[in-house]
């Protein structure tokens, strides 16, 4: 676990302008031989246990990632073989802080479809890897975690009820590692000017945060035949407080609806939602029948809501 206190010892930064700019208190770092596939694969297995089912039951594993084990092949291969799940399709999703609502949406189609009959969709980021530890704008902000959804076929008006995708790709410079492929290939000279780290224009990032959540949700909600004041519980991604408390506002929903546990995570990039998620369901705040709102926004820069029926 890293404080505020902690990076007070490393940047010239403090506790209480992290609290007060972003909420954020504290947040987990995997150990330096911790990989994104170690946590992932720690999450399905958990995933498929609470499911009740086998690795051999999946036929697709999908994981999100900016922070891959490797870049090629897939951080999914990497799980489909440790998990043991033979010959299951398995592809990474590189779509930042959204890419766990990209990749439930992406497997709901493939099941609703019926080619495949189970997936595994698992968000799986050690974003400490790819920061600047000597870059107070950025450093404060991020923390390492996974989580896993076991995604298969429900009854008629349950699970995903409808979802709004979107890109803006005229701001991908606001989120990016610059250097390290095929643009700007790994060199001596890249590696000293720190182009491998995570870069980021913070308030470009937050103008559009709100601005797509908003826009996401109400697309989403709409699409599902429901309105804002229908929804019982709304999982956020996690990356500021002041962006979940504009959305809060642009809703007209009281705070209370929205689930937050960056204080004690920080940004999680895409294991931020389920991880959210799944503590909300185990406090009992998610019960059968809640209309849950997921809505997330990154690089990109991106952008994906989706509206579930618990
Ligand atoms: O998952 C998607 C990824 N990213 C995000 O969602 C991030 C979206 N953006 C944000 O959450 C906010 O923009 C930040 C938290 C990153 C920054 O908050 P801000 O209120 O936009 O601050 P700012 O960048 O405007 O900086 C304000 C001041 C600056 O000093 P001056 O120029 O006013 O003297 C910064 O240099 O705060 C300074 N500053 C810091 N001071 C202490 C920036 N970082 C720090 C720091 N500690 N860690």
């Amino acid at each position: 676990m890293l404080t505020n206190f902690d990076l007070e010892k490393m940047v010239d930064t403090t506790d209480e302008w992290i609290r007060t700019r972003t909420g954020i208190r504290e947040r987990r770092i995997a150990d330096a031989d911790t990989s994104s596939s170690d946590l992932g694969v720690e999450s399905a297995r958990r995933a498929l246990e609470e499911a009740g089912m086998a690795a051999s039951d999946i036929q697709l594993i999908i994981v999100a990632t900016v922070t891959p084990d490797t870049i090629f092949p897939c951080t999914a291969s990497l799980l489909q073989h440790r998990l043991g799940a033979p010959r299951a399709a398995a592809f990474d999703l590189v779509v930042g802080c959204t890419g766990f609502v990209y990749g439930l949406a992406v497997a709901r189609e493939m099941i609703a479809t019926g080619v495949y009959d189970h997936a595994l969709v698992v968000a799986a980021e050690t974003l400490s890897k790819i920061t600047n530890w000597e870059d107070r704008s950025t450093c404060v902000l991020f923390g390492d975690a996974s989580g896993a959804a076991v995604v298969g076929p429900v009854e008629e008006g349950r699970g995903v009820l409808a979802y709004a995708l979107g890109n803006d790709g005229t701001n991908a410079h606001a989120l990016m590692i610059p250097a390290g492929g095929s643009r700007l290939p790994t060199s001596e000279e890249t590696v000293a000017a720190r182009q491998h780290y995570l870069t980021m224009n913070g308030q470009e990032v937050f103008k559009f945060a709100v601005r797509a959540m908003a826009e996401s949700s109400e697309e989403a909600v709409t699409n599902a035949g429901l309105t804002m004041q229908d929804i019982d519980v709304v999982v956020p991604h996690q990356a500021n407080y002041r962006i979940i408390e504009a959305s809060a506002k642009r809703f007209d929903l009281p705070y209370e609806r929205f689930i937050t546990n960056l204080d004690r995570y920080g940004n999680t990039s895409s294991a931020s939602i389920p991880l959210a998620l799944d503590e909300a369901v185990k406090e009992g705040r998610i019960k059968p029948g809640d209309n849950v709102l997921l809505s997330s926004f990154g690089a990109g820069l991106a952008w994906g809501s989706m509206v579930l029926r618990w």
